[in-house]
């Protein structure tokens, strides 16, 4: 505590209420919508699931019509064989990293992926390495050296990515990846936490849009971002939503989702497939060109991670600078919360603009503004 202190990256938690939202993963307004708000009442009146708590784990008293009901929808919205519903998107990665790979296997992941993926290969038995961030020759160098110094004694190697990364807003080569595990023999993992609901069509993901999902092992939908309510979904194969139903602890031994919970996802889905979803994707989509038009205009495009998401980075080196900028926009009325180390690695501390489809150009101009004026003076 006392070297976070010193190093100003104390974490605390602060209510802020009323701030012009350029931080919250609600991308598509989902979770502020009153349409999708009543649309979840209605389904649970007419469907009469008036229970309050799911009463136990899936494998007791928690497993419920509604979720095969809502897993067979997802694995034909996903056009997957399998969807498993997990309580959240740590608990999903969690579930499948901590269990899948065994002591003779081996998980390869990208240096800048989420906490949630590292824990659990912190927790599983295999050996795992990293590879430089969206470095796809790094991947490959890792991968033969170590078939090299392993011989024979690798059964399996999993490579584990993002396709939006939450920090960066930046996604690998999805094609040249999915090549690469192909050519080497490898089962890819892609969560796509940022990705869902803005990219694809129906707003399946990036894997979707590249027409990719015969190559991916298992893909991590999750619902709290851009769908606007909670939980997460592992998608692949029945053989490993039935593996993971025996073996993933995240998934095993916890309360199963609440009926409430797992119908805001079925609802969600719906809302993402009607015009009022293809609606906000494409106002959220010129929102992300407006704002990248601004950045060029005011000459900051060398301070920005390369991004198409809905994530826009602007790296600004020390947790004092950053924090300063922060409050700058803060003070003005817009929610820009700067990213600071450990979170990610010393001298790429940053202010990560989040966008939304509800933000108007007016906000994007004005809190652009606001930060190329602070940036002048450092
Ligand atoms: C890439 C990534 N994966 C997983 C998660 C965890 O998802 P959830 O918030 O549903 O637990 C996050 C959330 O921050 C994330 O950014």
């Amino acid at each position: 505590m006392h070297q976070r202190k010193s190093e100003q990256a104390l974490r605390r938690l602060v209510v802020r209420d009323n701030y012009i939202d350029f931080t919250s993963n609600d991308y598509l307004g989902f979770s502020r919508s009153h349409e999708l708000y009543r649309n979840i009442d209605n389904y649970i009146k007419e469907n009469q699931y008036f229970l309050n708590g799911a009463t136990g784990s899936r494998l007791l008293t928690g497993h419920h019509s509604l979720n095969e009901e809502i897993e067979n929808y997802l694995s034909e919205y996903y056009a997957c064989e399998a969807a498993l519903v997990f309580n959240s998107g740590f608990l999903a990665n969690l579930g499948i990293l901590a269990s899948l790979p065994q002591r003779n296997d081996l998980v390869i992941y990208d240096e800048v992926s989420h906490a949630s993926i590292r824990d659990g290969l912190s927790l599983c038995r295999a050996k795992s390495l990293k590879f430089k961030h969206n470095d796809l020759l790094d991947l490959k160098k890792v991968i033969r050296r170590a078939k090299q110094t392993s011989g024979e004694k690798i059964d399996c190697i999993y490579i584990v990515t993002e396709s939006v990364f939450s920090m960066d807003g930046d996604s690998p080569d999805l094609m040249a990846l999915t090549e690469l595990s192909d050519d080497e023999n490898c089962r890819l993992i892609i969560d796509e936490a940022h990705a869902l609901g803005i990219f694809g069509s129906r707003g399946r993901g990036l894997i979707e849009d590249a027409n990719l999902s015969a190559h991916i092992f298992a893909r991590i939908v999750t619902f709290g971002k851009a769908m606007g309510c909670h939980g997460a979904a592992i998608l692949g194969s029945k053989q490993l939503s039935d593996y993971l139903v025996n073996f993933a602890r995240s998934f095993i031994y916890t309360t199963a989702p609440s009926p409430h919970s797992l119908c805001s996802i079925l609802m969600a889905h719906k809302y993402l497939d009607s015009d009022s979803g293809s609606g906000a994707r494409k106002k959220l989509m010129e929102r992300i060109a407006y704002f990248k038009e601004i950045v060029a205009e005011n000459s900051m495009e060398n301070r920005f991670i390369l991004s198409d998401s809905a994530i826009q980075s602007c790296v600004v080196p020390g947790n004092s600078n950053v924090i300063n900028i922060s409050e700058s926009l803060i003070d003005q009325g817009y929610d820009v919360r700067p990213i600071l180390a450990p979170t990610v690695a010393s001298n790429s501390e940053r202010l990560r603009f989040c966008l939304h489809s509800f933000n108007t150009e007016k906000e994007i101009k004005n809190a652009l503004n606001i930060l190329s004026e602070r940036l002048i003076k450092i």
